[in-house]
């Protein structure tokens, strides 16, 4: 026995080793080739392989030159497209490069593939909230399917910016308020873009970004200042990005955003230093759209040549439609400001990723009508897609009204997101088409065929004042047995350049819904929309409310779904949706002050008009079933630095349905050479159980997970006291305490 296992082990070393030995020997090998490329290039085509211009497709930002990127390819200065699409097109655009330009290096297209491509699947803050991270990665490997079949090498996601506040219209497109959480999906994500193997025809670079504190930009305003202490930025900010290295992502992009005064683009000490040197990531880094250039309006360089001078100390390596390095690399490196080895450093980490994705070897492998045509909104995509807007969505509310029964004679559709098609597939939707779209009005009509009759009224618009529609909505309404009111964004609400100061439902949506209310009927109000929302008079009139996002192609069926209880709901929000924009930022994560909330006590931290706490908090959300919690029981009470805590839970479905709890772990450190947050997610499990089944959670805590930066802005733990909270949101919890012991 004994002996078996010892082989065992030495098999097993042998292998790893021989595995590690190949990717070493493929590392040298692609190192090899690289250096041959660049002993032939000249400094203007080293050059041009920093350049990225756009194509034709989503411009987001002003385009400098409006010159022939064609003729600049051909003459190799340009080393990659953005927003050239399409399997023709890329062939035609990548022929150029490889047949006319002088030394054929193939360009890489990099497009914004950032929840679908063809297949639209919910805004990736939506996508979040349903705590499964397989289907999150399934998705994003769909993605990366559809666009690779499509010529795209490189998509420019995902987004892990960390963000609480709920104006900024771009907290559609993360993972919400929390680092821990964040980093998961963030994994989870640049798993399914990247797959194993980048030399595969159906994988594609993934991008961290945007690098970094974008998501705090001040007032919620896009594009806005960052100001934040190295505490917040390392404990909160960072987490994502650290993350994404130990998951190998390829590429970063740094933001647009200054942090504490020095635009990210420009600054040494978090791209050069932390990233590059510090955290060791090989890979190479994009510019946003521009921002090396913007950091003239930022006010730290004059012009282009101070520009391109900060961004390549800084250690950007590829200028995304700046012009900057394309017109200045030379001129500082003739004047000694960069050197020649900083140029080929960042050609070296560009064109090793053009190798690993075996453009050398075939430059059109990604350009593949056939598959193209085979692959985009497949049968079995458009299946994943319902799939994975079902897991996202939450039901915020429910007396009793939801499930509705299939067996309603009568069913009104209120609200300007009923058969709204374009709305559903949000901003950042790539290829996607609201004419793919299945819209609530057509899920409602698979679901239930001829069986009811669904009258429909839009009712209310997305601006303006006007209650023109109000009579028509509520005569259909009287005339129904029950009321589904479809209301939120359009989709040009949410997403880049798209931030909010009001953040109700706009327009008359919400006096809307309070007139259905009155009416006394069944009322399901479904809302989408790709941020928080503050719905407090809503949330106190309907009797039922699903929050489905902006759901993508298949969203009206996954309404429907939900509706009729052909799935239980089991997402939870994974961002504080407040009362009012004024409680901004709120999250579950904060701090309890030296004068902590008591009720009715005047000098203690609150508001004088309204609560403290979010109207739904992180973690929550409703299920059609019902879950009991046991308190946590751990195996220790006190536990050393190189010791394992184990909280254990018992969770029983005590409800009439099976269903789908996400199980959430919690800690405090209550004294601290800072003071620490009142609570901080450390795990959380996503569990199924059948109609009085329990099941028993495991959560492992060591010394690791309890570190943070402490008053020397050392990163450990301390020893002490600690609560660990388990239930099923941020604030449905039970706790027990323990020790953490030198
Ligand atoms: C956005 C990036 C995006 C880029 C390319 C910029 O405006 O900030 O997130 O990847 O455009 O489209």
């Amino acid at each position: 026995m004994i002996n078996m296992r010892r082989i065992w082990f030495v098999l097993i070393a042998m292998f790893t080793s021989l595995g590690v030995l190949a990717q070493s020997s493929k590392h040298d090998e692609i190192a090899q080739k690289v250096d041959s490329v660049m002993n032939r290039m000249t400094l203007e085509e080293k050059i041009g392989q920093l350049n990225q211009l756009t194509g034709d497709g989503e411009v987001t930002g002003p385009v400098t030159l409006n010159q022939d990127y064609q003729q600049q390819i051909r003459q190799g200065m340009v080393g990659s497209m953005l927003n050239v699409n399409g399997a023709e097109y890329t062939r035609k655009i990548q022929k150029i490069a490889v047949e006319e330009s002088r030394l054929g290096i193939p360009l890489i297209f990099g497009y914004d593939v950032i929840h679908g491509y063809k297949t639209i699947f919910p805004v990736p803050l939506g996508e979040s909230s349903s705590w499964d991270l397989e289907a999150i990665e399934k998705a994003s490997r769909i993605a990366a399917r559809e666009a690779t079949a499509a010529g795209q090498h490189w998509t420019f996601a995902p987004m892990m910016d960390i963000s609480r506040d709920a104006r900024w219209g771009r907290v559609m497109e993360g993972a919400g308020e929390d680092p821990y959480y964040g980093s998961k999906v963030a994994r989870a994500r640049i798993r399914g873009f990247q797959g194993e193997d980048f030399s595969k025809a159906n994988t594609m670079l993934a991008c961290a970004k945007h690098y970094v504190g974008y998501g705090a930009a001040r007032g919620g305003r896009d594009y806005n200042t960052v100001d934040m202490s190295m505490r917040r930025l390392h404990e909160t900010f960072l987490p994502p990005f650290k993350a994404a290295i130990d998951e190998g992502v390829a590429t970063f992009m740094s933001s647009f955003n200054e942090l504490n005064g020095v635009p990210v683009t420009g600054s040494k000490e978090l791209v050069q230093d932390l990233l590059k040197d510090q955290w060791g990531f090989d890979g190479f880094i994009v510019s946003d759209w521009g921002s090396i250039q913007e950091m003239i309006p930022h006010g730290v360089a004059a012009d282009k040549y101070e520009a391109g001078d900060l961004a390549m100390n800084a250690g950007i390596d590829m200028d995304m439609e700046g012009h900057v390095y394309i017109e200045e690399l030379k001129n500082l490196l003739n004047d000694g400001r960069i050197s020649e080895a900083q140029i080929n450093e960042a050609v070296r980490r560009i064109l090793t990723k053009k190798f690993e994705l075996g453009l050398f070897e075939d430059p059109y492998k990604y350009c593949d009508p056939e598959r193209e045509e085979q692959e985009l909104l497949s049968e079995e995509n458009r299946a994943f897609a319902r799939k994975s807007a079902q897991k996202s969505m939450v039901l915020l509310k429910n007396e009793g009204v939801l499930p509705l029964s299939k067996d309603l004679g009568n069913i009104a559709l209120v609200g300007p997101l009923v058969q709204a098609d374009e709305e559903y597939i949000g901003t950042w939707s790539a290829r996607g088409e609201g004419r793919h779209v299945v819209n609530v009005m057509e899920g409602f009509r698979n679901k239930l065929g001829d069986q009811a009759s669904l009258t429909y009224a839009k009712g209310a618009s997305f601006t303006g004042q006007s209650k023109e529609g109000f009579d028509e909505a509520l005569q259909k309404a009287r005339q129904a047995d029950a009321v589904v009111a479809v209301v939120g964004e359009s989709a040009m609400m949410s997403g880049e350049a798209l931030s909010r100061m009001n953040i109700g439902l706009p327009g008359l949506q919400q006096e809307l819904v309070l007139e259905l209310a009155k009416l006394d009927k069944p009322l399901v109000v479904v809302l989408m929309n790709g941020r928080p929302l503050a719905i407090p008079e809503v949330d106190e009139k309907a009797p039922a409310i699903l929050e489905a996002w902006l759901p993508g192609t298949e969203g009206g069926n996954a309404v429907a779904d939900i509706i009729f209880g052909d799935y239980n709901p089991s997402g939870k929000l994974t961002a504080s949706f407040p009362y009012d924009v004024g409680q901004v930022p709120v999250q579950y994560e904060h701090k309890n002050t030296g004068r902590p909330k008591v009720e009715g006590q005047r000098y203690t931290s609150q508001y004088i008009d309204g609560p403290n706490k979010p109207l739904y908090p992180f973690g929550y959300g409703l299920s059609y079933t019902s879950f009991e919690y046991s308190r946590p029981v751990l195996n220790k009470q006190q536990i050393n630095f190189d010791e394992t805590l184990r909280v254990q839970v018992d969770v029983k479905n005590t409800g009439e349905r099976a269903g789908e709890e996400v199980v959430q772990m919690y800690v405090r450190d209550l004294v601290g050479s800072v003071t620490r947050p009142v609570k901080e997610l450390k795990g959380f499990e996503k569990i199924a159980l059948e109609p009085g089944q329990t099941k028993t959670v495991t959560f492992k805590l060591r010394a690791d997970d309890l570190a943070f930066y402490t008053r020397d802005m050392e990163y450990k733990a301390e020893p002490g006291e600690f609560k660990v909270f388990t239930g099923s949101s941020s604030e449905d919890v039970q706790s027990a305490s323990f020790k953490l012991r030198r």
